[in-house]
């Protein structure tokens, strides 16, 4: 049986309301077909419009095999193109963000304008056919300061995920902000055991003291069932929407993506200990009300996002190898907030940095047991966990149909 049929073969014969096999965890070549039928053809998130304001401005991402360079053209456009030179395919930029005027190539000095054009090949300019040469575009979209990029030839329709988050985010106005800290971490885990521990908040009251302080563990908060008939979240909705936020809960069909404004614990408006603002001047000038809680966004398999009224914290998630993920985590505030006056990084941080490597440790301890051969399958709690098998669900369904399986299979019933 070919890597394809096998994998087709083991998600048909999953066991609905269990975690994965394995294999799903563990094997390198699984991995390349996560890294194949998902993260290769579908939308990732690159980063935000603020961190390359001006043009020239460029950031760099890595997406399985493919070097990626994002960059603000002359126009004030953000565009996306392929990090490999077109004469013997060197990275052209190596740095995780930079300004420049022109892209030249470290190696050989090929030289390339913003828009990825070739504008120099050394002491190679006669002969060659400069306008083929260009650094081959990416698919890039913006959505509410959010960048995305997809390397597929044809990229999936981005306009249905615009179109539910993008009156969510417009009142933050995070096109606006700036970036106040970034922290980026390995966490030595298979991608979809870092969504899983992020899917469910079970694992909370024992892992996130700090956090726990502000931000509810009921799973009709974190979880995809329930948000509705929720007394105090629907409380919430009804008053940030008379604020003029869309805030009620909204999954896709697809199951790819979801929106939800959630109210935090105690009338705490940010992730703090004392639960007051982290930073004195509101993230948005139209949003002045503080309580507002926070809009959980997250879009798989690349980003979850918190957005509150005093900052934002966004997170990437890029895996690295078949048990290690990169997850990086940016704090946006106010562009004239004012670090040490307004706010100090250490206040800002001090939660989502705990919380980061309290979750890097259970991922990871997850995985060492997961690679052990006496792991098999376990049950997934319906109320507590209803999250992770609404994510694992997604991942199963995208599988099959990437893989050529047909209708999805949801797995038979345990
Ligand atoms: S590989 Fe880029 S200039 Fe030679
Ligand atoms: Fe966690």
């Amino acid at each position: 049986m070919n890597l394809t049929d096998t994998m087709l073969a083991e998600l048909q014969a999953r066991r609905s309301g269990m975690s994965l096999d394995r294999k799903f965890y563990t094997d390198p070549d699984f991995y390349r077909l996560d890294l194949e039928t998902i993260f290769t053809r579908d939308w990732m998130f690159a980063g935000h419009d603020c961190e390359i304001p001006g043009p020239g401005d460029y950031l760099t991402m890595q997406i399985g095999d493919y070097p990626i360079i994002v960059l603000r053209g002359r126009d004030g456009a953000i565009n996306a193109l392929h990090n490999t030179c077109r004469h013997r395919g060197s990275r052209v930029c190596a740095a995780k963000k930079g300004t420049a005027k022109r892209l030249v190539c470290p190696y050989h000095q090929w030289t390339y304008d913003l828009d990825g054009s070739l504008i120099r090949a050394r002491q190679m300019d006669s002969g060659l056919d400069k306008t083929k040469l260009g650094l081959k575009p990416v698919h890039c979209q913006s959505v509410g300061g959010y960048i995305f990029v997809c390397v597929a030839p044809v990229a999936p329709s981005f306009e249905p995920f615009q179109a539910q988050v993008e009156s969510y985010l417009a009142p933050h106005k995070l096109s606006d902000a700036k970036i106040a800290f970034e922290s980026t971490i390995v966490e030595n885990g298979n991608w979809k055991l870092v969504w899983e521990n992020n899917r469910e908040c079970f694992h909370c009251a024992a892992n996130h003291p700090e956090l726990c302080r502000t931000f509810p563990q009921t799973p009709t908060v974190s979880g995809v069932e329930g948000a509705m008939s929720n007394p105090e979240i629907k409380a919430h909705w009804d008053r940030c929407e008379a604020l003029g936020l869309p805030s009620v809960f909204q999954l896709s069909e697809s199951g790819q993506y979801r929106s939800s404004r959630v109210p935090l614990l105690d009338n705490a408006v940010s992730y703090t200990m004392s639960g007051q603002a982290a930073v004195a001047r509101p993230l948005s000038d139209a949003i002045t009300e503080p309580r507002v809680g926070s809009l959980l966004i997250f879009h798989y398999p690349s980003t979850w996002n918190h957005v509150l009224s005093d900052h934002a914290v966004s997170f990437q998630v890029l895996p690295i190898g078949s048990m290690q993920t990169q997850v990086k985590t940016t704090w946006l505030v106010h562009k004239e907030a004012v670090d040490g006056k307004d706010y100090t990084i250490e206040e800002l941080t001090q939660v989502w940095l705990a919380t980061n490597d309290q979750d890097r440790r259970v991922v990871e301890e997850n995985q060492i047991g997961i690679r052990s051969p006496a792991y098999e399958p376990g049950f997934y709690s319906p109320d507590d966990e209803s999250g992770v098998m609404q994510f694992v669900d997604w991942y199963c369904r995208t599988m099959q149909r990437g893989l050529g399986g047909g209708r999805a299979n949801l797995g038979r019933v345990a």
